[in-house]
């Protein structure tokens, strides 16, 4: 018998390991031989702690179990989900990216290979560097970070750059809050990225790859050290990548915790030791970017991406999504949600279906108020906005962003002018403070949302014209977005700031 606990950092959080040990000591006091396989997350984060049982019938999912559930999870008569991929939140995805990750075991290379792994690595060492590129540009991949930039043609711009040195870094510094999908695809299926780092590799000329990872994420810092070395001893990584005497290796560095390290050009002062402050750009990282050499900066989920459009072709990545929006979103459901989790499915369905049907509403029950999408940077969409549907441009015509995919539900409780509040506050604290429309006009947002909030109408006008100034006049995302919460909620909550206008009166 197989038994399949996740080692996901969500799962752990919930009691998995406690779990896992509790059903070993049940096996092993009856005496009864069982394989115990620790994998990454199924993304059905509300059934963790999730045990899968395969007695030669296919894997059966139970969850959320407690450790005093393993004897009647052994016996047969603890009540489950029937079988995993039979789950209506499971049946209902297209994983492509996700394929594997809470399929194996995230350190066993064998069980990568078997399921498909280094199948694109194999085709990208046949390709020409020019031929790669092209691959990427038809499959349509765009920036999954948030910007949505074509990677094909990032990667053509550094392919092109003259330099002795060429680099391939990771932006791991997942810090929108409510996201989690990087997390989640290092800790669970490690290898899809370095897979993907070291096709972009070949494509662009680098030999070597950083991957920046927020010390937040101790677990998934771990199994990524962890794989790399694995990698490097198996010919996956180091010289001689796979055989064909040509090299990758990469190094996993941990960030000290600034959100505005997330951002590229901070990303790359920081990972040169430098104080992790804005670049002004031009000139492009594509062209000088760590330590001056031109370098790819992608997400987690662009790169691990990019070894499934090599195993089954572009166009089969292509042929899913939504107009400029091509291939699948790995939507992360967070916030008061009954069904939170990773969703992976191609672009294109309407936001209302996402929260309602796949999210299940609200977990107090109550209607829902709010959706912020695109991580705290990311407009707030009220139900009259629902049948917008999930793609760049379509989030672009409706003044709001997809950003890396964060899909955070409120219910009627939540006052809309707080929220805005907050994410003024969140830039005033994050700020890195190079620019002035940013470092000082989100403390004078915050003051002016306090103005409002003392019944203050008057100063709303104020406001509209500090996000204005923050949006055409800051350097980088962080003071350029923050208008994008704050103004969707005095746009679309208006209830919400009149109600303090009318308590002052
Ligand atoms: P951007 O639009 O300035 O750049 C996008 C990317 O394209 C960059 O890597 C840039 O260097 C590259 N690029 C642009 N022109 C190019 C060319 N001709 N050749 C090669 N490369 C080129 O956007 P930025 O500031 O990098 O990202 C903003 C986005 O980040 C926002 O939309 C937001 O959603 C997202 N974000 C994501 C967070 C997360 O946790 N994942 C946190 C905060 C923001
Ligand atoms: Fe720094 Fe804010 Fe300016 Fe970005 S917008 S460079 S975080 S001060």
């Amino acid at each position: 018998m197989k038994i399949y606990v996740s080692r996901d950092s969500a799962a752990k959080a919930v009691g998995a390991d406690r779990v896992a040990t509790a059903i070993e000591a049940e096996a092993i006091r009856r005496g009864e031989q069982i394989e115990m396989i620790r994998t990454g997350s199924r993304g059905m984060v509300w059934l963790e702690p999730l045990v899968e049982i395969d007695r030669g019938e296919g894997r059966m999912t139970f969850g959320p179990v407690a450790p005093g559930d393993a004897a009647a999870l052994l016996d047969g008569t603890l009540e489950g989900h029937g079988p995993t991929e039979e789950i209506p939140f499971f049946a209902r995805q297209t994983r492509l990216t996700f394929a594997r990750c809470g399929v194996i075991d995230p350190l066993d290379l064998d069980a990568y290979a078997a399921h498909g792994g280094l199948a694109g690595l194999r085709r990208a060492l046949e390709m020409t560097a020019e031929d790669i590129v092209e691959e990427v540009k038809t499959s349509g991949l765009r920036g999954r970070g948030g910007a949505g930039f074509p990677t094909g043609i990032k990667w053509d711009t550094v392919r092109k750059a003259e330099a002795e040195q060429k680099y391939i870094v990771c932006n791991a510094d997942e810090g929108d809050s409510g996201t989690f999908a990087d997390r989640m695809i290092m800790e669970g299926d490690p290898f899809t990225l370095i897979e993907g780092m070291a096709i972009a590799g070949l494509a662009v000329g680098a030999t070597k790859g950083y991957v920046y990872l927020r010390s937040e994420y101790p677990d998934a810092i771990a199994v990524m050290r962890a794989a790399v070395e694995l990698g490097r001893r198996k010919g996956v990584l180091g010289g001689d990548i796979l055989g064909s005497g040509r090299a990758f290796d990469m190094e996993i560095r941990a960030g000290a915790g600034a959100y505005v390290c997330g951002e590229e050009t901070s990303l790359l002062n920081s990972l040169e030791g430098k104080r992790g402050v804005v670049r002004a750009k031009p000139p492009l990282p594509a062209l000088e970017g760590f330590l001056g050499k031109p370098t790819v900066v992608n997400n987690v989920i662009s790169l691990a991406t990019v070894p499934v459009i090599f195993e089954k072709g572009a166009q089969h990545y292509a042929d899913f999504g939504l107009g400029r929006s091509r291939g699948t979103a790995t939507l992360q459901i967070a916030g008061n949600v009954k069904y939170g989790g990773l969703f992976e499915t191609a672009f294109g369905l309407p936001l209302g279906e996402i929260v309602e049907e796949i999210g299940g509403g609200t977990a107090t029950g109550r209607p829902i108020k709010a959706v912020q999408i695109g991580g705290p940077l990311g407009a707030y969409f009220p139900p009259e906005k629902f049948d917008t549907l999930f793609g760049y441009e379509e989030f672009d015509a409706n003044d709001g962003l997809i950003g890396h995919a964060g899909i955070t539900v409120f219910d009627d409780s939540a006052d809309m002018l707080s929220m805005a509040r907050f994410a003024m506050e969140f830039c005033a604290v994050e700020s890195c403070g190079k620019c002035t429309p940013c470092r000082i006009g989100a403390v004078r947002g915050v003051e002016t949302l306090d103005r409002i909030a003392a019944g203050e109408a008057d100063a709303l006008p104020l406001l509209t014209e500090l996000c204005d100034t923050m949006t055409d006049g800051s350097l980088c995302a962080l003071g350029g977005l923050t208008p994008y919460p704050v103004m969707s909620a005095v746009r679309d909550f208006p209830d919400d700031f009149a109600r303090h206008k009318e308590a002052a009166e």
